[in-house]
């Protein structure tokens, strides 16, 4: 192939041979809208660095549910926000928990779309750690046996599906055995198995009120210069038992998306984390980019990168694009 008996920009003279020869085609089947819930009713709480993006009550959580099916997405994924903190968050593991409640609601109001849960405590502990503090330290085998039993309470409400997120060794074990053992056999596990300890998290710990208040996270959540290391933590997961693997953040991490789609054949997703949407949507609002191709940039090169699931607060937006063609 050498000009000019090849001329690459042949194929690129009109959108109907653009779409002939495109080669990532982005889908509302791929992606899962998360959500934040909270106590109260009637709550509609905007997120001052997520434009567009609410705390809701349960109430209103049914809703905007109701507006993901509506659009075609698969799926949401629930984060809690409980009344009350403590160092055993032990608003997590109580059946009339603010997670417990909304999946109840939404999956009598809302049957028909995915109901995923995150499982981590860092909403519910005073120190907005994601485990268990012991002697100073976060205690990482008492904290999967909270984790387990907060997946298992959400699996009792009727998850779909569970989503451990707080990065202790073992959990995805950990769950597994636990929700076995609960004659919850067929409920799956998203791993988020590759997570790292990341400042594109800000806008989300405004979102859910889950700053650590001393320290940092950098004890369980990786280190973003690792690439190995992702797929150590991976090759586990896989390991234990998880249906669906994930790496996050998403677009500063697109090489280690590429890596774990070649190296494992499990479902790969990937989580367009809160400081993604929030570039994008700060640039488009200052009028330095045009928003709406950024996003559909950003989650074709997701998916490009090897994402099949992309977990991400542009889903009702990229969405309605995708269905205007
Ligand atoms: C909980 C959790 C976090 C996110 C998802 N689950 C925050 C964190 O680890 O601090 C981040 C999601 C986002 O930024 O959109 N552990």
């Amino acid at each position: 192939m050498q000009f000019p008996q090849y001329r690459p920009r042949r194929l690129r003279r009109n959108e109907n041979f653009r779409r002939l020869v495109r080669e990532t085609q982005l889908s509302v089947n791929d992606f899962i809208y998360p959500l934040f819930v909270v106590t109260g009713k009637k709550v509609k709480k905007p997120i001052p660095s997520m434009p567009g993006i609410f705390q809701l009550s349960v109430d209103n959580i049914v809703g905007e549910a109701a507006r993901a099916k509506e659009l075609g997405i698969p799926g949401v994924i629930l984060f809690g926000i409980p009344e009350k903190k403590d160092e055993m968050a032990s608003q997590a593991l109580i059946d009339d928990g603010i997670i417990q409640t909304a999946v109840r609601e939404i999956k009598a109001k809302v049957p028909d779309i995915l109901v995923i849960t995150d499982v981590c405590i860092c909403e519910y502990t005073s120190h907005g750690h994601c485990g268990i503090i012991e002697n100073g330290e976060v205690a990482n085998d008492t904290t999967l046996e909270v984790l387990s039993e907060m997946a298992i309470s959400h699996a009792r409400a009727g998850a779909d599906m569970v989503a451990p997120s707080a990065m202790m060794d073992g959990q995805v074990g950990a769950l597994r055995d636990g929700l076995d053992e609960a004659g919850f056999e067929s409920v799956p596990i998203m791993g988020y198995s590759a997570k790292f300890a990341s400042s594109f998290y800000g806008p989300f710990r405004e979102a859910a009120e889950s700053a650590p208040a001393f320290g940092d996270r950098k004890s369980y959540q990786m280190d973003p210069a690792n690439c190995d290391e992702a797929i150590r933590e991976i090759t586990l997961d896989v390991q234990e038992g998880a249906d669906i693997i994930m790496v996050k953040p998403a677009l500063p991490y697109l090489d280690i998306i590429r890596r774990a789609k070649e190296e494992f054949d499990l479902p790969l997703a990937a989580y367009n984390v809160s400081g993604e949407f929030a570039m994008i949507k700060a640039a488009s609002q200052l009028g330095w980019l045009d928003g709406e191709r950024a996003m559909m940039e950003v989650l074709t090169a997701i998916k490009r990168a090897g994402a099949d699931i992309i977990i991400t607060y542009f889903a009702p937006e990229a969405a309605e694009v995708l269905r205007r063609g």
